[in-house]
């Protein structure tokens, strides 16, 4: 790796223990393989992450030697998988540094987690449940705002949109400037005393920009909304502390950070969580059940209706002490050097347009680019008969696109196996582009 001249402003690791990409890239088995006669060049992480060889075996083992149902059998099997599924739990936790372990909620992804805390507030909103003792914070009604930004994935446009269409709420937005960052020129008015909930990404998952949101924060707490978070790519690339983000809901996914799929999390302030309504009914999520109805139990069960996705979560568990073996500081600061080294690499490409930061200040290792005129399929075709894997198309950020005026864009994106000849590979591949497409 070159060594980069650290930007005036970023934070000096020099205490950062660094680790060796070689040896990282050794854990997972996946990188080995060849695509089309190429060496595997993976640059699709904001899409998935690979999974070491610790969490595949622990995913394995826990099949192998522990698989019993969870919170509800007293036989020793059953013992086995609710302490691995709530030891995953209090991991998690911990990583995130959340002050209590009931407030993480184990959820299906990102996704889920988003489309609960919404549904709580449609349930909180319903005619019926205006009588009932249900917290103020989460009755919506016309006259309400619900704000979010122009640079959501559609998981954190689309329930709001739904929400707002149930409620009869309107939902507003941040733009975004041209360098790709949030414009919050217009902070007072958008967030104001008619807003309930702020919805925003922590980093975008196609401009890669990290918003710094402690002014918003501020504003929110001003007015007495509710802050929710969507750090399904910052939880995988950065150190993320809830009490830092000083936010009220903190979602995350279990398959960008190196856990399986069919695992995500919802966090919540533990006072908030005991006041939001249930959204899925059913088994483990009750107090008790009676033909004229039911009472629910505390959080994180009363959020967790069903057989949960157990073998995922001690996975993600597994995952997380993965990341943590390695330090969450090494893993920033080892994307910090391959976005700045890519930055510049990709600057060199005739034609080429980087949408979002142009700088490794405030960003994240994900870079979504045009190259001239040439459609992003065919980039992605010829990447692609390189070994090269990168994402194409609308990155499920439809808005985004329109606001940069093109229907779809190139991405790559970087994680912790990720080494600066991959970054060359794309650049190499990238010159292959121009030739077929000249
Ligand atoms: N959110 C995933 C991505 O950005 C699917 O590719």
């Amino acid at each position: 790796m070159t060594s980069i001249a650290i930007p005036p402003g970023m934070p000096q690791y020099d205490d950062v223990p660094r680790f060796d990409v070689a040896r990282v890239r050794a854990d997972f088995p996946i990188l080995d393989r060849e695509v089309n006669g190429h060496p595997l060049v993976y640059l699709d992480s904001a899409n998935t992450s690979h999974k070491p060889r610790q969490v595949l075996d622990v995913l394995a083992e826990h099949y192998a030697r522990h698989n019993a149902n969870v919170s509800r059998s007293v036989h020793t099997l059953g013992t086995e998988a609710t302490e691995a599924y709530e030891g995953a739990r209090a991991k998690i936790a911990a990583f995130v540094n959340a002050p209590s372990v009931d407030e993480v909620v184990f959820t299906k992804n990102s996704t889920e987690a988003i489309n609960i805390v919404a549904y709580a507030f449609s349930n909180a909103s319903l005619p019926a449940a205006a009588s009932a003792a249900t917290d103020e914070r989460f009755r919506l009604g016309p006259g309400d705002e619900i704000v979010i930004s122009e640079m959501e994935h559609h998981s954190n446009i689309v329930p709001w949109q739904l929400l707002a269409e149930r409620t009869g709420a309107t939902l507003r937005w941040f733009p975004v400037t041209e360098q790709g960052r949030l414009d919050e020129s217009g902070l007072t008015d958008l967030v104001n005393e008619r807003t309930k909930l702020v919805s925003l990404v922590h980093m975008s998952n196609i401009l890669g920009t990290v918003n710094a949101t402690s002014r918003i924060t501020a504003r929110v707490r001003e007015v007495g909304a509710l802050l929710l978070l969507d750090c399904s790519q910052s939880v995988p690339h950065l150190p993320v502390d809830v009490v830092d983000l000083d936010a009220d809901f903190v979602v995350f996914t279990g398959h960008k950070m190196c856990g399986p799929t069919g695992i995500g999390v919802l966090w919540g302030r533990a006072e908030l969580l005991a006041a939001m309504p249930p959204v899925f009914g059913g088994g483990s999520m009750i107090e008790t059940v009676r033909m004229s109805g039911s009472t629910f139990a505390a959080p994180p069960a009363r959020f967790e209706a069903g057989t949960p996705p157990i073998a995922e979560a001690v996975a993600l568990g597994a995952a997380v002490d993965y990341l943590t073996g390695l330090d969450m500081r090494a893993v920033q600061w080892h994307e910090k050097e391959l976005t700045a080294y890519a930055l510049e690499a990709l600057a060199t490409v005739p034609g080429l347009r980087i949408f979002g930061p142009t700088v490794p200040v405030g960003r994240g290792g994900t870079i979504s680019f045009a190259l001239g005129d040439i459609h992003p399929h065919d980039v992605g075709q010829v990447l692609d008969s390189l070994g090269v894997q990168v994402r194409v198309g609308h990155h499920c950020a439809k808005p985004v696109c329109t606001r940069f005026g093109v229907p779809a864009m190139t991405r790559a994106s970087f994680y912790l196996y990720t080494t600066t000849a991959e970054i060359d590979a794309l650049v190499g591949g990238l010159e292959q582009v121009r030739k077929v497409f000249a």
